[in-house]
């Protein structure tokens, strides 16, 4: 969890690779029916643009399919959801349905500041899912993914306006979540203003895990917001 620009998408990435589990992004699942002009896509690109949130109903229907897909079952990585108390009502209930639990909730703290910086030199591969920043986190050829060779570009909602939207919304609505978990003590929360190599260490040693307990963690039904 953690506000736009946070480092959510940068550090899910990373944990998913490591811990060989996906990373389900609702972010990109949405950007993804966008680019294909889905019926669904042409329905929310205006409201993605804007910065506001694309409804309950949409996300919660959404994220409870892609859990049911076979590649979840050893566990999976959830990158910007809950972001309503409904949608962490809802997750409660879907992953009750499914046997599984959350073992970790972690929220990555930055300044807002440093958040609305960051948005300017992000760029993003779009079918790979994977970020960048053209100073703190740079591909190793400029401009290309360095995953699926994609050519990186600049987020249509990354404009300094919607950004400053964006983290309105994330006040208002995701705010009392990050409370919510924090008044139950569920809430596991890391310093996200140090480098991306730092925080994924920080990362790392909050889940608890190294080398030698990889195998062993791949094989639990575990997940991670
Ligand atoms: P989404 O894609 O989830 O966007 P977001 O939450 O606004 O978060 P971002 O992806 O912008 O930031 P991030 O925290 O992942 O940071 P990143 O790692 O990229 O959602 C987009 C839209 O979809 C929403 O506005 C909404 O409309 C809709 N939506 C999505 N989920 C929804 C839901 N559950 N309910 C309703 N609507 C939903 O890092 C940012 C930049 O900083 C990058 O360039 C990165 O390289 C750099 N960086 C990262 N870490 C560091 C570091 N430690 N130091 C320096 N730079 C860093």
């Amino acid at each position: 969890m953690g506000a736009p620009g946070a480092g959510k998408g940068t550090q899910s990435q990373r944990c998913a690779t490591l811990l060989n589990v996906p990373k389900l992004s609702t972010g990109d699942m949405l950007r993804s029916e966008v680019q294909a002009k889905t019926p669904l896509g042409l329905d929310i690109s205006e409201r993605i643009n804007r910065g506001d949130l694309v409804s309950d109903e949409i996300i919660v229907g959404l994220l409870a399919d892609r859990i049911k897909e076979k590649d979840c079952t050893k566990g999976f990585i959830l990158d910007g959801f809950p972001r309503t108390v409904a949608q962490a009502q809802a997750l409660d209930n879907v992953l009750a349905s499914t046997g599984m639990s959350l073992d970790h909730i972690i929220n990555l703290k930055v300044n807002e500041e440093d958040l609305v910086k960051r948005f300017t030199g992000r760029r993003v591969a779009l079918g790979s899912g994977q970020t960048y920043h053209v100073e703190n986190n740079p591909p190793k050829e400029q401009g290309i993914c360095d995953q699926s060779g994609e050519k990186l570009v600049q987020r249509p909602d990354d404009s300094e306006d919607v950004v400053r939207h964006r983290l309105d919304v994330y006040y208002e609505q995701t705010a009392p979540v990050i409370e919510f978990y924090r008044s139950e003590k569920r809430l596991e929360e890391i310093d996200g203003m140090n480098s991306v190599n730092e925080v994924f260490e920080d990362l790392c040693t909050t889940i608890g895990v190294n080398n030698s307990e990889l195998h062993k963690f791949s094989r639990t039904g575990s997940c991670c917001v």
